[in-house]
Order: structure tokens, then C-alpha cells, then sequence
């Protein structure tokens, strides 16, 4: 069940040149609507003209007399602008918990793997599974690094990668996924957040080690709650004829084979 609450605006940290990090105190909105990592919040950004963005939540908390959320966003555009701007004590306008969340067992080994701001979900599933997850982490080059620490607080094992060479290995994380699934490591599932040419990459190496994938779709999205088709994407039914989900009502998280990739 979905909730609207005014979340008051209590920390924020400047990840890097585009990326922010905030932590709301949001009532009892995690105690009522909380699911499961991977899940968003729908924030109203700027005065008057009512637009909402989604924003990934990289952890929350139940805790008294407020819950907590932490959100990451990355400055695209006028509204994350104005999210930018804001100051600590002021009170945002947050809609939660939407989308399904990653599914995980109690008891599995997870492969995480996050391109860019794909990455700020996974740090939920890591601490969901705290010592059970490997994360590999690509970015385009070291300034848009983020999250490394707390990944590394809860993973025994981090990979990072850039695109440009600038941190970590050079190449991207597909790379880094076969050569973890060619080395024997074995996963009970693959979570992957991030552009969707990346998401394609790793749904194949996982297909060819035989490891079931689930990846979070990056779509841009206008209402939120399923009501405008704007963040369509083609995906297959059971029977694998094509149908069109939404991503914001049947995702964010689909199971790779579901996805069509063409
Ligand atoms: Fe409107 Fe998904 S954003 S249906």
C-alpha cells in the first residue's frame, strides 16, 4: 500500500558532481508501505507545478517516533534542480512505497551488479543480505563514483569498475560478471540496476552460466502509479508472446527472460 506523507528533510550528502543523498524522516511510511529493496519514492519537485520524479531509496528504517528513507538522485533536469537546492528541515512531499522491489531468499548468494545511478537501489538488497552479496559497480569514470564504502561495509567482495579506466579495472561491468561466473563463483541470483544496453549485457552472461537474472528498469516515468503509459516497455508474457508492461506498476524489477530485449 501506497503512502503520501510529508518527509522532513533531516541529512544530505554531495555523492559526487550530479548525485545527491538524502535522509528523510517520513512518519510511519516504512513501517506501512515498505516491501522490499529496489522499490522507489514518487518526490514532488519544485513549487506549484507539481511534478513528481522517481527516486531510487538506497535504505530505510523503521524507527521511533519517525521512519527513515534514504534516497539518492542524480541532477537531470529542472526538477532534480530544484531537489539539489533544498535545505535540511524543509518537507518534501514523498509518495511510497511504489514498484515491486527485488525478490530474495533467506539464505541465498547474490551477485549485485550497478552502472551509475542503478547502483543506490542495490545498497538495499546488499544490506538485506549483509555478507551474502559480491557487488560489481561501474561508473564512467572515478569522479561519478559513489557508495563505495557502504557497499564495502556489507559485501566481502567489491568490484569496481569505470568506464574510462580512472578507478577500479577499465571496462565495464559485464566484463566483471563473466569473469566472476567463469571463475566458479557460484550466485543463487543476479540483481541489476542500470542503462538498459548494460542490463541486456549482464541478462546474457547470466543466461550463459545458467544463473536466473533480475534487472530493474530504467524507464522515465510522468504519474507513477500506472496511470499514463509513460514509462511502457516491451516485455514477453509466460508464453513469450510480446505484451507491454509498465514499468512504474509492474517493475521496476522484471525477471530478465521477461524483458524483451530487442
Ligand atoms: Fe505513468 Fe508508469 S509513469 S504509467
Amino acid at each position: 500500500m501506497k503512502v503520501e506523507r510529508k518527509g522532513k528533510y533531516v541529512c544530505k550528502t554531495v555523492l559526487n558532481h550530479d548525485a545527491g543523498y538524502m535522509v528523510l524522516e517520513v512518519g510511519d511510511m516504512v513501517r506501512t508501505s515498505w516491501k522490499r529493496p529496489g522499490q522507489f519514492v514518487h518526490v514532488k519537485c519544485g513549487d506549484g507545478r507539481l511534478l513528481r520524479r522517481p527516486i531510487s531509496v538506497c535504505s530505510c528504517m523503521e524507527d521511533e517516533p519517525e521512519d527513515t528513507v534514504a534516497i539518492v538522485f542524480e541532477r537531470r533536469g529542472t526538477g532534480t534542480d530544484w531537489l539539489a537546492q533544498r535545505e535540511c528541515g524543509e518537507y518534501l512531499d514523498v509518495l511510497g512505497f511504489l514498484g515491486n522491489g527485488f525478490t530474495m531468499g533467506p539464505e541465498g548468494r547474490y551477485l549485485l551488479v550497478g552502472g551509475g545511478i542503478g547502483v543506490p537501489p542495490l545498497l538495499g538488497c546488499a544490506k538485506a543480505a549483509p555478507n551474502r552479496c559480491t557487488a560489481v559497480l561501474g561508473f564512467r569514470s572515478a569522479d561519478r563514483a559513489m557508495l563505495l564504502d557502504d557497499f564495502r561495509a556489507v559485501c566481502p567482495e567489491v568490484v569496481v569498475m569505470s568506464d574510462d579506466g580512472t578507478l577500479g579495472e577499465h571496462g565495464f561491468v559485464d566484463a566483471g560478471v563473466r569473469r566472476l561466473l567463469e571463475a566458479g563463483e557460484r550466485f543463487d541470483g543476479v540483481l541489476a540496476c542500470g542503462p538498459k544496453p548494460m542490463l541486456r549485457s549482464v541478462a546474457k552472461a547470466a543466461a550463459e552460466f545458467g544463473v536466473p537474472c533480475q534487472v530493474s528498469m530504467e524507464e522515465r516515468m510522468a504519474c507513477g502509479v500506472g496511470a499514463c503509459l509513460g514509462c511502457a516497455c516491451k516485455t514477453k508474457d509466460k508464453n513469450g508472446d510480446p505484451q507491454i508492461s509498465r514499468v512504474c506498476l509492474n517493475g521496476p524489477v522484471f525477471d530478465a527472460k521477461e524483458v524483451d530485449w530487442t
